[in-house]
């Protein structure tokens, strides 16, 4: 067999390959290599979720932030940027919209905000497993304290994201601020899995810089730390920032990664990112496609949504809460998927599990 194809199987056989491995995976791709870790991602997912894709209702909370990175619309340096903070009732209000609406997961996500301190976030976090005990509470707020990250995971909270944006540290530098670095990223994300979270990480696909090179770093990490969950999305320019000019990451890359990322680890939660739909019509459709099983519509008011603009042209800024719901679902029926109500946990081999479960190979 061609070297590339035999890459794709080693891959699905032991879910690793060497740094240089992922590279030529990545380099020499053509339609055949994406089309059997397609089936190989969509075959193993099927195994472990069969055909239940998982929502989470993403409340964008504030878009604030203290940071400047340079890919994002809502850095602190873009004055074009309209802010807002939702307060905590209207939070706790998009929370039981969504509970309605059949969510069982909800993520807060935002900016760096100095006004959600542990005390506002932490009361936050309780008052919505108090209301809906049944549900999980995912944290996406940057990065805090390991002292912060503790309390609220008292409070609570039981996941959190944190792209790691990039396992380069000269990448990483290219992407941020001198004020940011990847020590305290990497930092954060062992801190986070040191408490006890289920953690996120990921990067944008065609971010500025981005290389085979940067790309292999980024799998190679995926695959030491074995993230619980994992977002990625093709990088979009925002008009408002230093990086308006460079294109848009692609579908075609995006997927792909989706393809391995699931072969690395195929237990993870691998959203079908906003992002990708906005580069195109069906991007979410396809990554599911090529092995993602989670989507996460937008459960903030409308009202601030335009607001929350990380890059141009975001979808989903005009529709209620339970359009968006229905349209996901709709959009999931016709591949053949069913969204379904729960927590969405990731898959872990236990004793009770079935003998079929038992025979897939983690
Ligand atoms: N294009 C795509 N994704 C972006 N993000 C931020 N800015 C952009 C952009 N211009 C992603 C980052 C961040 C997540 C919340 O959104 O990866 O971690
Ligand atoms: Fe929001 Fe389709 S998912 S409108």
């Amino acid at each position: 067999m061609n070297r590339i194809l035999s890459l794709v199987n080693k891959l699905a056989d032991k879910h690793s390959l060497e740094l240089s491995e992922y590279e030529e995976l990545i380099e020499f791709r053509n339609d055949e290599s994406a089309k059997l870790l397609r089936t190989l991602a969509v075959n193993i997912r099927h195994k472990i979720y069969g055909h239940d894709i998982y929502i989470r209702g993403l409340i964008e909370i504030t878009n604030i932030c203290k940071n400047d990175c340079l890919y994002c619309g809502i850095r602190k340096s873009n004055t074009n940027c309209e802010r807002y903070r939702l307060s905590p009732d209207e939070i706790i209000a998009c929370s039981d919209e969504g509970y309605e609406l059949g969510f069982r997961t909800f993520v807060l996500q935002g900016g760096e905000d100095s006004f959600f301190d542990d005390n506002i976030l932490g009361g936050i976090v309780r008052e919505i497993k108090a209301r809906h005990s049944d549900c999980a509470i995912t944290l996406s707020m940057g990065e805090r304290s390991y002292e912060s990250y503790k309390y609220l995971r008292d409070c609570g909270a039981d996941r959190y994201l944190l792209r790691h944006e990039t396992a380069d540290r000269d990448h990483y530098m290219k992407l941020h601020p001198q004020s940011m670095s990847y020590d305290n990223r990497m930092k954060c994300l062992r801190e986070l899995r040191g408490l006890g979270y289920q953690v996120g990480c990921g990067f944008m696909v065609g971010s500025p810089f981005q290389t085979v090179k940067t790309l292999a770093r980024d799998l190679k990490f995926i695959e030491e730390f074995k993230p619980e969950m994992c977002g990625i999305g093709p990088f979009i320019a925002h008009k408002d920032t230093p990086f308006r000019d460079y294109p848009s990451g692609t579908l075609e890359l995006t997927c792909y990664l989706l393809s391995i990322i699931r072969l690395i680890h195929p237990p993870v939660l691998l959203p079908s990112t906003t992002a990708l739909g906005t580069i195109n019509p069906l991007g979410r459709e396809k990554g599911i496609m090529s092995g993602a099983n989670v989507v996460m519509p937008n459960l903030s008011p409308v009202s601030v949504r335009k607001k929350y603009e990380l890059y141009d042209n975001k979808i989903c800024t005009g529709e209620e809460s339970a359009q968006c719901r229905e349209c996901l679902t709709q959009r999931m029926k016709s591949i053949g998927y069913n969204v379904v109500i729960s927590r969405g946990d990731i898959y872990t081999f236990t004793h009770e599990a079935s003998s079929e479960s038992a025979s897939v190979t983690l």
